[in-house]
């Protein structure tokens, strides 16, 4: 952090016209010879009690008690320490800052630095210009369109288009007098494997400008735009800069709305947060994915008291919840829950049902633990004495968090309702906050999902590779049952071994069939085994489904390079979708040995991720 002239400070105090920065946020009056008020922008009221009065630059507010000066202000309003306050109204205000004492080491790391959030800035504005320009992003403009978005939402997201050739942005960047280094540094650019060749990394994607709550771009979220493009979602890579496990999206954009409202909204996806704002929630953010790092967990309490999980109840999103949860039983974060329809993220919500819906739904959540508990019971079978002791034995570690509060009382009510048993039985059977959870009914099987139990991981991103498009569907998509995430990518893996038949035979060499989804993945495994290099001949005239699956699969492969790396990186993530399920499994029927099996995980899809770019490394362009 460099260290500023004292005299900065009154420099910038002397520049900053107080009712100008005020009036951005509230429409100000003039009540008096030199004090002016408006509604207070620090919490909501009907008639205006929030004064300003330029001579001494300070402002009030009668209502509430916030005042301050110009500096306090943008603090608040922005949620910036001293020092980003004050740099953030030099900015604006136009004023030089000298830095105190800075060896030259320091001043230069600080220079680069500079430079090179400068050049992500005219990055944003490059995919920006193309989105809204060029002819190749009209598939791109279509696709947004057709998802909802406006232009309004879109241009204040500076939504973007990076395009598909390998140099452009490279080109813009050297024109615009950068080097090869700092493109690469700015993770603007992929490096080849060997000469040292750098090209574009984004490429044919939607961008997402990932930004600093001073909206200073840092880097980029891109969505793939064709169904032959992996992964989904590329991020920048973490750098000097950019740091995915403390970014959550949309924080400049959500500050105010969420410090007025005192609440914000989490979800697992840039969509959804673009969608929710168009429905008129302006206090909506993302965790980009379903991780959730402590450093997230502090930055969405920055934004407000009381913060609304949006994520997928699914069990990666469970973990998120989880973590926040511990999390916020540290601090005075309340933790509530947007309990989401079954296979709807927020951006459906709004495009299927509407933003009065989506609305409605977000006004439906419910405290964390009444969350939990909630799911603990949907899951017993409530019918069987069993069934109720496995709900009890679930829930005494969540009551055991509880103190003694008319929350508590209204949800063991709730818990005795379904049960259907005395009220001061089951009272009996909850352990209270601090005291030892003591036998009770002895723990069945099937009871699960233990709070605080859990390694806050970095669960995946919604499946990963491909998505729902990656052209593995009807009908060659085998019987139900294996249909879904897992059907998906072993398709896209067999397609990766038509395109590269010779790493792939000793791969396959090695592989079970049996653990493939279902009877016909694996007919479509063992044919694909057997002709590689020819896999149109020896089709078995009364199969259709194995013609059809073949058929899809060499159309699929003619558009992917042969790359050993891709192909492990497939087998990788098929690997890692299994043990999902595995941890699914082992969680529901509380079988232990989750801490393993999720460390495992973890180790997976790092490697995954690893063979996915020396995928991309490989099938860089020889030109
Ligand atoms: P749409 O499919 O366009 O609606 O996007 P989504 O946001 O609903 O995607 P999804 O639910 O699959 O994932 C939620 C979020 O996780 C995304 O917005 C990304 O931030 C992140 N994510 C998803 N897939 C990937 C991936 O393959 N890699 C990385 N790094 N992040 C991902
Ligand atoms: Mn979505």
């Amino acid at each position: 952090m460099p260290r500023y002239a004292d005299s900065d400070k009154e420099k910038v105090r002397e520049a900053v016209d107080l009712l100008d920065l005020v009036s951005k946020r509230t429409e100000l009056r003039r009540a008096s010879p030199g004090d002016y008020k408006g509604l207070c922008p620090f919490h909501d009221e009907r008639t205006p009690s929030f004064h300003v009065t330029p001579d001494k630059g300070m402002y009030y507010c009668f209502g509430c008690g916030a005042g301050g000066d110009a500096f306090k202000f943008v603090q608040e309003t922005e949620g910036l320490d001293f020092v980003g306050s004050l740099e953030s109204l030099a900015q604006r205000y136009g004023i030089e800052l000298t830095v105190e004492d800075e060896d030259p080491a320091a001043a230069e790391r600080r220079k680069a630095r500079e430079r090179l959030m400068e050049l992500l800035e005219r990055a944003a504005g490059f995919y920006e210009r193309y989105l809204w320009e060029s002819a190749e992003a009209e598939p791109a403009r279509a696709y947004l369109r057709d998802r909802g978005f406006t232009d309004e939402t879109l241009r204040a997201f500076r939504v973007g288009y990076a395009p598909s050739a390998w140099d452009k942005l490279m080109m813009a960047g050297r024109q615009g007098g950068y080097g090869n280094k700092e493109i690469f540094d700015a993770g603007l650019a992929v490096r080849a494997k060997g000469e040292g060749r750098i090209y574009d990394r984004f490429r044919r994607r939607i961008m997402f400008p990932l930004c600093d709550p001073r909206g200073r771009v840092l880097g980029f979220g891109a969505r793939a735009l064709g169904a032959d493009q992996q992964p989904k979602y590329l991020n920048s890579p973490d750098g000097d800069i950019f740091h995915k496990g403390e970014m959550v999206y949309g924080a400049h954009l959500a500050r105010s709305a969420a410090a007025r409202a005192e609440e914000v909204v989490a979800t697992e996806g840039y969509m959804d947060v673009l969608a929710l704002h168009q429905a008129g929630m302006a206090n909506v953010v993302c965790i980009m994915g379903t991780s959730m790092t402590d450093k997230q967990v502090g930055e969405l309490a920055k934004l407000g008291k009381t913060v609304l999980l949006a994520l997928d109840a699914d069990s990666a999103g469970q973990e998120a919840m989880l973590k926040a949860a511990k999390v916020a039983a540290k601090s005075k974060l309340a933790l509530r829950v947007v309990p989401l329809p079954k296979g709807l993220d927020p951006a459906d919500v709004v495009q299927q049902q509407g933003a009065e819906a989506a609305k409605a739904l977000v006004s439906t959540s419910v405290p964390f633990v009444r969350f939990q508990i909630e799911r603990e019971l949907e899951r017993a079978d409530l019918t069987q004495a069993e069934g109720k002791d496995a709900a009890i034995a679930a829930l005494r570690p969540i009551f055991a968090t509880l103190p003694p509060s008319a929350l508590r009382e209204e949800l063991l009510a709730h818990v005795a309702d379904a049960v259907d048993l005395a009220p001061s039985l089951v009272s009996s059977w909850l352990p209270m906050a601090g005291e030892r959870p003591a036998a009770a009914p002895a723990r069945p099987s099937g009871g699960g999902w233990s709070p605080g139990g859990s390694r806050g991981g970095r669960g995946g991103g919604g499946g990963g590779w491909g998505g729902a498009s990656s052209g593995w569907d009807e009908p060659a998509r085998p019987a139900a049952g294996a249909a879904g995430p897992l059907a998906r990518a072993e398709g896209d893996f067999l397609a990766q071994c038509l395109a590269t038949p010779d790493a792939a035979a000793e791969i396959l060499a090695t592989l079970d069939d049996a653990a493939f989804s279902g009877d016909a993945m694996r007919r479509v495994v063992a044919h694909v085994r057997a002709h590689l290099h020819a896999p149109q001949e020896g089709l078995p005239e009364d199969d259709k489904m194995l013609a059809g699956a073949v058929a899809k699969l060499v159309t699929k492969a003619a558009d992917l390079a042969p790359s050993r790396a891709a192909l492990q990186g497939q087998l990788a993530n098929i690997e890692l979708l299994r043990l999902r399920r595995e941890i699914d499994a082992a969680v529901s029927s509380g079988t232990g040995g989750v801490a393993a099996l999720r460390r495992r995980r973890d180790q997976l899809e790092e490697r995954r991720d690893t063979l996915i770019q020396q995928a991309m490394e490989e099938t860089a362009p020889s030109a």
